[in-house]
């Protein structure tokens, strides 16, 4: 299975266009330190490819990407369609760009798709323009297209609402629809080789727990480094849990879980707070030190 890392950014990105905070400030004036919003690409079979969240830089993402670019031929696209982990903004403006498209496909589950459908109204104001076909994904397995051997699952992992879908109708079992976030597994069925991407983690489940222990390579929420960052650098009066971000480091964290893993473990989604941002922190000699890498744009990945 072939995926290559589109971006790796939280909402915002690196640097973020009205914050002047050091992450920010550093990613201006080292290049190299840019990060793109959070996405991956996935190639289904030789012809078809899928993204993974579409999000505000997707037109960047795609012609930045050889295996993305259209031709041969005027109008053709490997882009097939779009799988999305949640309905946040910075993981969903994308679809809205891809309205020159003769068609494409979208995956999510019911509370995101009727979030995208009937609060951004994006069905309604897309119908004009190009076929978008939404498609349910649950918790599987399900296959992904129709020559593909890639096979998708989903394991929820956080009922948390975007903001603007905030004051919708209640989800249909009260409780809240842990459907709202949900990890996705991607399966090769040829070689067995799977992922678990995982942009946004509000609680680390048993279930999570065992996607993991079955997976080869798991890409997981690294908004935040420990749990009181968006406190301590003044973004939000809510702690990284708060906010629905398992923090990296800490007792709360998740890298004491992932040193355990055998897969091979991404963080991704960082915020321009996470001094991960910066190459030269000395937060990379922890997670050196415990197995763990930082996801990179352009990263090609080969399961
Ligand atoms: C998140 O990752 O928590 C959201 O993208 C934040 C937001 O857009 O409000
Ligand atoms: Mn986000
Ligand atoms: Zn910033």
């Amino acid at each position: 299975m072939l995926l290559q890392v589109l971006g790796t950014a939280a909402g915002g990105g690196l640097p973020q266009w009205n914050c002047a905070c050091p992450g920010c400030t550093g990613a201006r004036a080292h290049p190299h330190r840019r990060r793109r919003h959070a996405s991956l690409a996935l190639r289904a079979d030789e012809d078809h490819w899928y993204l993974v969240n579409a999000t505000p830089d997707i037109g960047d993402q795609i012609e930045d990407s050889d295996a993305l670019r259209p031709g041969p031929g005027h109008r053709r696209t490997p882009l097939a369609g779009v799988l999305l982990t949640d309905a946040e903004l910075d993981h969903t403006l994308g679809i809205a760009r891809l309205r020159e498209a003769g068609g494409f496909t979208v995956h999510a589950t019911a509370p995101v798709r009727t979030a995208l459908r009937e609060r951004l109204r994006l069905g309604e104001i897309l119908a004009p323009y190009t076929r978008v076909d939404w498609l349910p994904l649950g918790p599987g397995p399900q296959p992904l297209g129709g020559e593909g051997t890639v096979e998708l699952s989903t394991v929820p992992v956080s009922a948390k609402r975007p903001r603007y879908a905030a004051g919708g109708p209640p989800d249909p079992d009260g409780a809240g629809s842990a459907d709202w976030v949900v990890a996705l597994r991607l399966r090769e069925t040829t070689t067995g080789r799977s992922l678990l991407y995982a942009p946004a983690l509000a609680h680390w489940s048993d279930a999570f727990q065992r996607a993991v222990d079955e997976a080869d390579c798991v890409i997981v929420d690294g908004t935040f480094w420990d749990d009181d960052e968006p406190v301590r650098t003044g973004i939000s009066r809510k702690t990284a849990t708060g906010m629905g971000h398992l923090p990296i480091s800490g007792p709360r964290g998740t890298a004491r879980h992932l040193t355990r893993a055998r897969a091979r473990c991404l963080y991704t989604h960082l915020n321009n707070t996470n001094p991960l941002g910066d190459p030269d922190a000395e937060e990379h000699t922890s997670l050196r030190s415990w197995g763990l890498e930082v996801a990179a744009d352009r990263m090609v990945i080969e399961l």
